[in-house]
């Protein structure tokens, strides 16, 4: 068994290195994975055998409780390299704790920080050479955890695999995001898992936001379960509204996800003076700003996505373009955060760890 406080990982490392295939000036997003990944185990009620393994295949019994009851949870981070090769995590333990809180919900085994932290320390150390440094590109970190346990009982699995894997990638969304403000389906319900990053919430979009692209949208932006009449978040970020000066976004909840990036935006804005709102956002407040010409911007915010402006959006069959304005919130804001991640900027606020 591990000492979960100071655990010793195990290294085995690849025989060749794939580095030299890929094209870092044409990277999409997480299309293409490093040379190792890092897996640790639950057996026995803990955490065991920490490892750094070649990238490769897990395999699992078709009867693996993963492929049936879905206990799936994962994580997204990104690793920042500055122009002296030093390279960055930022705010990791946020990290680190959402995916226990999704663990809890999930009822599966919470993971000790050492394990979460010294597993991706030790890989990033390894796969030092695969962070990008060009603009808009990152290493970006999908921590996962599933379940193992055999069996087709409907009730948790007593094993469980925690994996690390990486993937230099480039930007999540390509150009501005025309959305479809959802009125029928819904992401989440109260009591249910819509805070947590389960997998099955990504799932349960797919046929939606299939039916929204279909129609010439990329995204959705989900409302309400209950109304369909306030807005709450879109499939991969938070959602950020400028009326005339003042940036709003809704509240966490029950059904949204606590965004790392959103609220080391609303933190920043508030520190350069910009007015912030946290309320709920009825559609029709979107509608009207819109008609009377006060809706200045609307971004989306996330890891993966950064922040992505939005270009307009679809409502019961009406678009509503957004303006085209200069020096927008968004991009000022954007700027601000990627120069704190990849030390362009000094750090006021403690969020960015020096990995090596
Ligand atoms: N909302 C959802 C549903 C997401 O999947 C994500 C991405 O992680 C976000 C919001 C943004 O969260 P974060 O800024 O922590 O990446
Ligand atoms: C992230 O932004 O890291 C996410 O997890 C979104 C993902 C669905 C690509």
């Amino acid at each position: 068994m591990a000492d979960l406080n100071t655990i010793t990982i195990d290294i085995t490392k690849a025989d060749h290195s794939k580095i030299g295939n890929v094209d870092f000036d044409n990277l999409s997003f997480g299309q293409v994975f490093t040379d190792h990944m890092f897996v640790c185990d639950f057996e026995d009620g803990t955490w065991q055998n920490p490892r750094i393994t070649p990238y490769q295949s897990i395999s699992l019994e078709p009867s693996a409780k993963i492929f049936h009851y879905g206990q799936s949870i994962f994580e997204g981070m990104k690793a920042y390299k500055d122009g002296n090769d030093n390279v960055f995590l930022f705010r990791p333990i946020d990290n680190f704790n959402r995916l226990n809180i999704s663990a809890k919900r999930l009822a599966m085994p919470e993971l000790p920080e050492a394990i979460f932290m010294d597993g991706l320390k030790e890989l990033l150390k390894l796969e030092k050479d695969w962070i990008p440094n060009s603009e808009g590109s990152s290493l970006y970190i999908r921590p996962f955890m599933l379940a193992s346990g055999e069996g087709f009982h409907a009730s948790p699995a007593d094993t469980y695999k925690f994996v690390i894997a990486f993937a230099p990638s480039g930007a999540y969304f390509s150009g501005k995001v025309k959305v479809l403000i959802e009125e029928k389906y819904s992401r989440s319900a109260n009591g249910g898992v819509g805070f947590a990053k389960a997998g099955g919430n990504y799932a349960g979009q797919f046929y939606p936001t299939q039916l929204a692209k279909d129609k010439g949208y990329q995204q959705v932006i989900w409302t309400d379960d209950n109304s369909h009449e306030f807005i709450e978040e879109a499939g991969a970020m938070n959602i950020f509204v400028r009326i005339n000066d003042t940036l709003l976004t809704v509240p966490t909840s029950d059904r949204i996800l606590d965004g790392i990036t959103r609220k080391s935006i609303l933190t920043i804005a508030e520190a350069e003076g910009i007015q912030t709102e946290v309320r709920k956002i009825k559609v029709s407040e979107l509608i009207e700003a819109s008609e009377n010409g006060s809706l200045k911007e609307i971004f989306g915010a996330g890891t993966a996505a950064v922040v992505s402006p939005i270009s307009g959006f679809g409502f019961k069959g009406q678009d509503y373009d957004l303006p085209e304005i200069e020096n927008t919130f968004g991009a000022h804001l954007k700027k601000r955060i990627t120069d704190i991640q990849t030390n362009k900027s000094n750090d006021p606020f403690g969020w960015r760890i020096k990995v090596c």
